[in-house]
C-alpha cells in the first residue's frame, strides 16, 4: 500500500464552537468476519454498546466476495440490538469501487433501519478509505443515493480534498491517527481538516486510535512498520474532548493486521490474517487490547458534555441514556465503579530481532528509524478514580518507583495516569492502585515481559479491572 498522506502543518487560530450531533463511531473490517454468525456479530454490537459506541463503519473491500454473505448478517443483529451500521468503502485494500456497486450497495441497505442517518439532514451516512482518484464518481452516486458523503481521502492534502469534484464531500475524515517519530500525537491536523471544512460549515471525523504495528510482508501490497502508541490513547481521548469534532471514529474495532483492534481478538480471522500475511511473528494471538475500552464511556461522555466538568462526565459513565448538560458541575462527582487500565509491549525493545520492522514509513513522507528510537520500554498505566490514590507498580515482582504524574485539575474525579520503565526486569507486571493503604483495585494477568523472544513483538497488550 503505497499511501502518501499529506502530514498537516501547524495551525494555530479560534474556531467556532462544535454542532450538536456529536457521534462516534469504531472502524470495522467486515473482511475480518467472513465467517461471523448472527450471534458473533451480536457479541461484538454488545461490547460496542456497554462502552457507548454509536455506530460500527463497516470497512468493505471493492472484491470481497464474502461482503455479500457477511453484510444481512451483521444488518441482521444491528436490527436484532438497535444498533447503527454505515459503510466505508475501501478504495485502496483492493482497488477502487466501481461506482454502479456502490449505488447498488446503497439502495440494498442504505435505507435499513440499522443504517445510521446523519442526525442533521437524516440521510445515509457514508465514508470511505482513500480514493481520491474515484472523487468524480460521488456527484453521481450522491445523486443516485441521496448519501452524506464524509470520505477519507488523506492522501490528498485537507483543502484539496475538500475541494475535490467540485466540493463533493459533505465533510472529511482524517486517518492522521498516529505520531511521526518520537513525539507525542498534536492536535495540530485536526485543527487544519477544521479550518478547511469551517467555511462551508462541513462536518470532520476525527480519528482516535490507541496503537499502530504492522508486520505482513508477504502480502501483495508489503507492510511492516510501526508508529509510536506510548500515551496516546489517553492523550488522544483528552485531544478529542478540546478539538470537539462533528464525529469521531476509532480507527479501529478489529483490524488485527495493523494491531490497533479495541475488540477481542477472534482467533480464527486473526492467525489467518497473520498466516496469509507471513507474519514472522503472532503478534495478536496473546496480545488482548480488551484494556482500551474500559474508560472509552469516559472519554466519550467527557466529549459529548462538551469537555464540561469530568466529574458530571463521571457520574454519566454505566448510564449512557444520560446526558449531563455542560454546565453540570453541581453533579454528583462519582465515578460509578473505580477502574484501571494498564498497556505494555511485553519484549524489551532490543531483546530480539526487529522482524524487519521499521520505525515510520517514507511512504508517509516521514523519516525511517529503528523501530526502538520510536517506543519507549516503559508500563503505562491509566486509573478512573474519584479522588487522589497511590499506585505500586511490580515486573517479576520486583517493585518499581511509581507515581501518577497526570491528574485532573483539582484532583477530583477523572483520570490518573503515569508510566515507569521496565529497567531490565522481566515477568509478570501487577499494577495496584491504594488509597490510604486501602487497595482500590488491582491490573494482572497479562502476558510477562519476556526477553525470550526469536522476533520482537512490537504489539502491546491492553488489561483493566476490575
Ligand atoms: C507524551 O504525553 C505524556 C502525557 O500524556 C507525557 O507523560 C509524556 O512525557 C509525553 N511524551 C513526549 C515524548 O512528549
Ligand atoms: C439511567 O438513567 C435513567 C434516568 O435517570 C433511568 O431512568 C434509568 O433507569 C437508568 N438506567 C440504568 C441502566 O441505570
Amino acid at each position: 500500500m503505497k499511501l502518501i498522506f499529506a502530514l498537516a502543518a501547524a495551525a494555530s487560530m479560534c474556531l467556532l464552537p462544535a454542532q450538536a450531533a456529536k457521534e462516534v463511531f469504531a472502524h470495522y473490517i467486515v473482511g475480518n468476519s467472513a465467517d461471523f454468525s448472527v450471534a458473533d456479530w451480536e457479541e461484538d454490537i454488545q461490547l460496542a454498546q456497554d462502552v457507548s459506541i454509536d455506530a460500527f463503519v463497516l470497512n468493505v473491500g471493492s472484491q470481497d466476495t464474502n461482503n455479500a454473505a457477511s453484510l444481512p448478517k451483521v444488518f441482521e443483529a444491528a436490527n436484532n440490538k438497535n444498533f447503527k451500521l454505515f459503510f466505508s468503502f475501501d478504495y485502496a485494500a483492493m482497488g477502487p469501487w466501481p461506482k454502479d456497486q456502490v449505488i447498488a450497495l446503497m439502495k440494498q441497505f442504505g435505507s435499513d433501519p440499522a443504517y445510521f442517518a446523519e442526525p442533521e439532514t437524516g440521510k445515509p451516512f457514508v465514508s470511505t478509505f482513500e480514493g481520491p482518484g474515484n472523487a468524480g464518481d460521488w456527484p453521481t452516486i450522491k445523486a443516485a443515493t441521496n448519501c452524506f458523503f464524509v470520505p477519507d481521502w488523506t492522501s490528498l492534502p485537507p483543502a484539496d480534498a475538500a475541494s475535490a469534484a467540485g466540493g463533493v464531500a459533505d465533510g472529511l475524515f482524517s486517518f492522521i491517527a498516529w505520531p511521526n517519530g518520537d513525539a507525542n500525537m498534536t492536535t495540530d491536523s485536526d485543527k487544519l481538516f477544521q479550518t478547511v471544512l469551517q467555511p462551508e460549515q462541513k462536518k470532520y471525523m476525527m480519528p482516535v486510535s490507541p496503537w499502530f504495528y504492522t508486520a505482513l510482508p508477504g502480502l501483495s501490497f508489503p507492510k511492516n512498520w510501526l508508529w509510536r502508541g506510548d500515551s496516546l490513547w489517553d492523550l488522544r481521548w483528552q485531544q478529542v474532548v478540546e478539538v470537539q469534532p462533528d464525529f469521531v471514529e476509532i480507527l479501529t474495532w478489529n483490524d488485527f493486521g495493523e494491531s490497533h483492534y479495541i475488540g477481542p481478538v477472534r482467533k480464527t480471522p486473526a492467525k489467518q490474517l497473520l498466516s496469509a500475511g507471513g507474519a514472522p511473528v503472532d503478534y495478536v494471538t496473546n496480545n488482548p487490547h480488551d484494556g482500551w475500552r474500559k474508560h472509552l464511556a469516559f472519554y466519550i461522555s467527557q466529549y459529548k458534555n462538551g469537555g464540561g466538568s469530568a466529574a458530571a462526565s463521571a457520574a454519566a459513565v454505566g448510564n449512557s441514556s444520560v446526558r449531563v448538560p455542560v454546565n453540570a458541575a453541581a453533579a454528583a462527582p462519582v465515578v460509578k465503579e473505580e477502574s484501571a487500565v494498564v498497556y505494555y509491549r511485553t519484549n524489551p525493545a532490543t531483546a530480539c530481532g526487529t522482524g524487519g520492522t521499521l520505525g515510520n514509513n517514507a511512504d508517509f513522507g516521514q523519516s525511517e528509524t529503528a523501530p526502538e528510537n520510536l517506543v519507549q520500554d516503559n508500563v503505562f498505566f491509566t486509573a478512573l478514580l474519584n479522588s487522589p490514590a497511590d499506585v505500586a507498580v511490580t515486573i517479576g515482582g520486583k517493585a518499581q518507583t511509581s507515581a501518577f504524574t497526570k491528574t485532573p485539575a483539582g484532583g477530583g474525579a477523572g483520570t490518573y495516569e503515569g508510566n515507569v520503565g521496565f529497567a531490565g526486569n522481566v515477568g509478570d507486571v501487577v499494577v495496584t492502585v491504594t488509597r490510604k493503604g486501602t487497595p482500590v483495585v488491582e491490573v494482572k494477568g497479562g502476558p510477562p515481559i519476556s526477553k525470550n523472544c526469536a522476533v520482537e513483538n512490537w504489539n502491546a497488550v491492553a488489561i483493566s479491572a476490575p
